[in-house]
């Protein structure tokens, strides 16, 4: 016969202080109803490394030597990956046709012939090579030095950006004529091919190490969709003061459909172009807007 294993209950206690431990390391934050999630998605974690209760794990996860390994492995399980290829269209558009030719006219003029765009959060990389497909398609990079950055805190995912092969689910609003351009079938997979992938590079950030992020250098167009919608308030504004800090002057960030900087920061300008609204950080800004 069949017997399960008995489940390791988590106290209310032992839940605060891993919730809270969590929220520190990444600003993910698990409300009060998330508490049988967090049980469960974590359950493995102890029987993996033999602990009998979730305050030992939390021990564990605090002060052991192992703990940035394991805080590591545990954003594999904890972050939601949802992704696809040219997922928002009417944003991608904007970029296409008003913010990348803008950008290069200015900096042209400046004899800058360098484009830096970081698609931050960016899961199995179906963003980032969204945005080198687009920027090829324009025909417009010739003679100039482009760099995609892609990161993202989850390793699982980035190693399928790295391997940049995708299946059916990933291609759900992609026109045929891209899949015919940009990739080459292989064992009924999609692998991007290398024109689109020499334009990325894939990297590991978590978004709140300040050091790692002060690394990077300024970028002219900062994508993050669909990321800070799992962050409290205090953790999207310092995720959005680090964006500002990072963007070029003139540069622009474009969050997800679903999100905005209301009550946020009002340092970003808010721009109405003819296919969408997105956030400017004017020329000459100074440093402010951050309540
Ligand atoms: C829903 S996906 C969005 C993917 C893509 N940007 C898009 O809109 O299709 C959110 C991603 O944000 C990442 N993420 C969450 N918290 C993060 C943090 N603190 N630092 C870096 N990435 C984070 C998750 O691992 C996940 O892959």
């Amino acid at each position: 016969m069949f017997c399960s294993e008995p489940e390791v209950l988590m106290t209310d206690d032992e839940f605060r202080l891993i919730r809270d431990l969590i929220y520190t390391h990444c600003g993910l934050y698990f409300d009060n109803d998330s508490k049988y999630l967090l049980e469960k998605r974590l359950a493995r974690r102890l029987s993996h490394h033999q602990l009998p209760a979730f305050r030992d794990y939390y021990h564990f996860l605090k002060y052991d030597r192992k703990r940035d390994q394991e805080l590591s492995d545990i954003m594999d399980i904890l972050t939601t990956n949802e992704t696809y290829f040219f997922r928002e269209a009417f944003q991608l558009k904007a970029f296409t046709d008003e913010i990348i030719p803008e950008l290069m006219n200015v900096k042209a003029k400046r004899g800058d012939r360098t484009l830096r765009i970081w698609s931050a959060g960016c899961s199995t990389g179906e963003e980032p090579y969204t945005i080198a497909m687009l920027l090829l398609e324009m025909g417009c990079i010739k003679g100039w030095r482009v760099e995609i950055i892609g990161t993202d805190i989850s390793q699982r995912v980035l190693q399928q950006a790295r391997k940049a092969a995708y299946g059916k689910s990933s291609f759900r609003s992609t026109e045929e004529i891209y899949i015919k351009r940009y990739f080459q079938e292989q064992e009924g997979m999609f692998k991007v091919n290398d024109e689109v992938r020499e334009l990325v590079t894939i990297s590991h950030l978590n978004l709140f190490d300040q050091n790692r992020l002060a690394l990077l250098g300024k970028m002219d167009v900062i994508f993050c969709r669909n990321v800070i919608i799992y962050f409290d308030q205090i953790a999207k504004k310092r995720v959005v003061e680090s964006f500002y800090k990072s963007l070029r002057e003139g540069g622009y960030l474009l969050l997800g459909h679903s999100e905005s900087l209301m009550n946020i920061s009002t340092a970003f300008a808010l721009k109405h172009l003819k296919n969408d609204m997105v956030y400017h950080k004017p020329e000459c800004a100074e440093f402010g807007g951050f309540a």
